[in-house]
């Protein structure tokens, strides 16, 4: 229905920021002069609208519900200032057919799988009006304020955190201009604090002691536990003695390599109490990256549990240890202690493995220590941890991030991207050996204070809908996944999902890749029953934090959009000049200056820090993704431009997996390259020359297959070893890997130009060979 002005004596549109649009009497939206958000006035009928399509140069939009007589409340939002440049007929749509129960939103999105740049989905006026950022307008003033005054906006929230000594004169001081000298950055240096203080002893003190912390859920639904902020200070003051005595000190490294129980946070928080640095590898590495890990950082102790469950298998985490701590003394590193858990649900003490005079239990010794500990006062710019993420070479990166910045900063994105409230229940599927377990497990929410839901199993034990039943359990309010897990849990069916209430759900979140629409609006539709807004967060383990994120309630979403930059944050999108763009554009996805949880250095390698983060684009640092912003400023990240995978939102150097197929003795030559893959978002596919006179077989596959899993890990496995008599190599021996993504993924009409090949004839045998 054309809407007849005569109908509407006027409207309130939810608009954003300066504004304001009224239905004039052709049926125009005529740009005014004045700010509005949220007015409310009178016409013809109330109804809620949210979203919006181009129809012949028209909007139209959508009219889902009516929610009361005489208001039309209308949704549109303009995000960028100037969008509205003119005035633009509109159309109304009602639709009237819906009765007023039916889920609005579900109806409206499951239309159409595929999303269009202009479908907006609103948030609810109750979320929104309860909400830290309640509209975009307010986002706008803030981000303004960040902007204009990074140290002020920045200090006046560090402020709430507790240090011994404040910060000298100089807020933050950066360099991440190459052509300038040394790339430096550091935050709040000369304030003296301790993460682990922040997050505990502030809280106990403030009277929280007896709010739960951790509710943890064991890998069987029927094992879980909780601790309250007291008893997890107590216990992580237990562990902090117990690794003082053995030797650590400020300074000092721990390697953490334990599954997901209550014990991991404890032992991140017991490493920061006492200003060691934590390195946590995630358990699904195997002994060879457990290894280098070990070579890299030297630690005085190893922390790790004897097994895990996860689903119905037992993983021997302590047989991976013991290879990795004997091949690292072998390398002249030698580990004096490695503490070991007792992870009874798993495996028992008597069926452990054990190397006397190293190896010590950890329930034989921890809890004999006192309950309290001194805490180590640091500076904000020293070191909290390292953390290693794949890069261009076959050598991981040790990402290290320092104190006070990263405090500061995880814990405002936190807050802001999930709307935390007190009452807050807060799941993150992640695991603590990445980076999103890092700030979103342990530091982010409980520097709020957050109860925090720990979970070991995985999420389609004992059947697919563990995750809601877990969500009904601990009444989750907030929950944090990836796109990976959302896509299989979509492919079980929805009543995995509906059989639970969901009911205390408020905020959803995704992370690690990506969220293409279809997911986006299964999670939103089915999961979240239309109700709950989904913050799709852009990060990396260099960012420490969200970079772009919605704030849920300050803003319309587009589905597979992570829309607009955190407080702070200056994005830029360059060419491959480095120009900057500006307006509706593509390219690569930069940032403008540093901000408080950026990391500091690549450990032991500053050059390669400054090589691989700097020097692409003099002036900003380069994410290593490709981003497109839409004309209403709008983010959508396209996806790694560099030669990194991202497989279930698991960061793989292609030249890793490369590198560990090389060393089979069967392989001479391996090019890896990423294809779409229908869950893991991304698949690993490697084409593999073998050695002269080696035949193809089955059983070579495998035993190629079992290298990598060994070398790096099952997670990084190849889905598929495509046979290669030769690879298309430039007359400069480069692999043209353009061939071979387009090979991989079949657009064999699609090779481009390939006329600078050294053997053209390549092409044809490897796609002879595309099916066998
Ligand atoms: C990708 C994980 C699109 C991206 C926190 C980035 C995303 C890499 C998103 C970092 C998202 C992460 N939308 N892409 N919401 N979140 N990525 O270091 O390619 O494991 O560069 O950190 O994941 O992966 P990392």
């Amino acid at each position: 229905m054309l809407v007849d002005s005569s109908s509407v004596s006027s409207i309130s549109l939810w608009c954003s920021g300066v504004l304001h649009f009224k239905i004039g009497p052709s049926g125009q939206v005529n740009r005014m002069a004045s700010q509005c958000y949220n007015t409310a006035v009178s016409c013809e009928a109330r109804v809620h609208v949210t979203g919006f399509d181009h129809n012949n140069g028209r909007h139209q939009f959508h009219i889902f519900r009516s929610i009361g007589p005489r208001r039309l409340m209308m949704g549109c939002s303009y995000p960028v200032e100037g969008f509205w440049k003119h005035s633009y007929p509109i159309s109304v749509n009602t639709a009237t057919s819906l009765s007023h129960s039916t889920p609005i939103n579900a109806v409206l999105l499951k239309e159409a799988l595929e999303s269009k740049e202009s479908d907006l989905v609103f948030p609810s006026e109750d979320f929104s009006s309860q909400a830290l950022v309640p509209s975009r307008q307010k986002y706008l003033e803030t981000y303004k304020k960040s902007i204009e005054d990074p140290a002020g906006f920045w200090s006046s929230i560090a402020s709430q955190f507790y240090w011994k000594e404040k910060w000298g004169k100089q807020v933050f001081s950066e360099n991440i201009d190459v052509s300038k000298g040394d790339v430096k950055i550091e935050w709040f240096k000369g304030g003296i604090t301790n993460i682990c203080y922040n997050c505990l002893d502030r809280n106990v003190e403030a009277g929280n002691g007896g709010k739960i912390a951790i509710c943890w859920e064991g890998n069987e639904p029927n094992i879980d536990g909780s601790l309250t902020y007291s008893e997890l200070l107590q216990k992580v003051c237990q562990l902090a003695n117990y690794l003082k005595d053995a030797g650590v000190k400020k300074g000092d490294a721990v390697v953490i390599y334990l599954p997901m129980l209550m014990e991991l946070p404890i032992a991140m928080l017991a490493c920061a109490r006492i200003g060691a640095i934590h390195s946590v590898v995630f358990a699904g590495f195997s002994a060879d990256s457990l290894v280098q890990r070990i070579m890299d950082c030297k630690p005085k102790v190893v922390i790790t549990c004897n097994a895990v469950k996860r689903g119905p298998k037992v993983l021997h985490l302590k047989d991976i240890v013991d290879a990795a701590i004997s091949q690292s003394a072998k390398n002249g590193i030698s580990i004096d202690v490695c503490l070991t858990y007792e992870n009874q649900s798993a495996m028992t003490r008597g069926d452990t493995k054990w190397h006397q005079g190293r190896d010590i239990w950890w329930q034989d010794v921890v809890p004999k220590y006192p309950m309290t500990c001194e805490v180590e006062w640091v500076d904000a710019e020293d070191p909290l941890f390292f953390l290693y993420t794949s890069g261009s070479t076959g050598k991981p990166k040790g990402v290290l991030h320092t104190t006070g910045g990263y405090m500061v900063y995880t814990a405002t994105t936190f807050k802001h991207a999930f709307d935390y409230k007190p009452s807050d229940v807060y799941w993150c599927t992640a695991d603590c050996g990445w980076i999103t377990g890092h700030s979103y497990i342990t530091y982010g929410p409980m520097l709020n204070g957050a109860t925090v839901v720990v979970f070991e199993g995985v999420p389609t034990y004992p059947d697919a809908g563990r995750c809601w039943d877990i969500v009904d359990k601990y009444k989750v309010t907030l929950f944090y996944t990836a796109p990976t897990l959302i896509r299989s849990l979509m492919r079980v069916g929805d009543e995995y999902v509906t059989r639970y209430s969901r009911k205390s759900l408020r905020v959803l979140g995704s992370v690690g890749e990506p969220i293409n629409p279809s997911a986006w609006r299964w999670f939103f539709n089915v999961v979240g029953d239309s109700r709950c807004p989904i913050s799709d967060t852009w990060w990396q383990t260099e960012t420490g934090g969200f970079m772009i994120t919605p704030l849920p309630g300050g803003w319309p979403q587009k589905p597979g959009s992570a829309t607009f930059p955190f407080f702070g944050v200056q994005p830029a999108i360059v060419d491959e000049k480095g120009a900057e763009l500006q307006g509706e554009c593509s390219g690569y996805l930069c940032f403008k200056h540093s901000w408080p949880g950026v990391f500091r250095t690549l450990y032991g390698d500053h050059e390669r820090y400054e090589t691989t983060y700097f020097k692409p684009f003099p002036g900003y640092y380069f994410s290593g993704d490709g981003c497109r912003r839409d004309k209403d400023g709008y983010y959508w990240l396209t996806g790694r431009v560099d030669d990194v995978i991202n497989v279930s939102g698991h960061r793989i150097g292609t030249a890793e997996v490369e590198s560990a197929l090389i060393s089979h003795s069967q392989c001479s030559e391996a090019a890896v390259v990423g294809v779409e893959h229908e869950v893991k978002g991304q698949g690993i596919y490697a084409f593999v020359t073998l050695a002269d006179g080696v035949p193809y077989s089955e059983e070579l596959r495998k035993s190629l297959i079992l290298t990598v899993r060994k070398q790096i890990g099952a997670f990084a496995a190849p889905d598929k070893i495509h046979w290669a008599p030769g690879l298309p190599k430039t007359r400069s021996g480069k692999i043209m890997r353009r061939v071979l993504r387009k090979i991989a993924s079949r657009q064999l009409d699609e090779l481009g130009d390939t006329s600078s090949l050294a053997d053209p004839s390549v092409i044809d045998q490897l796609i002879a060979l595309t099916d066998s």
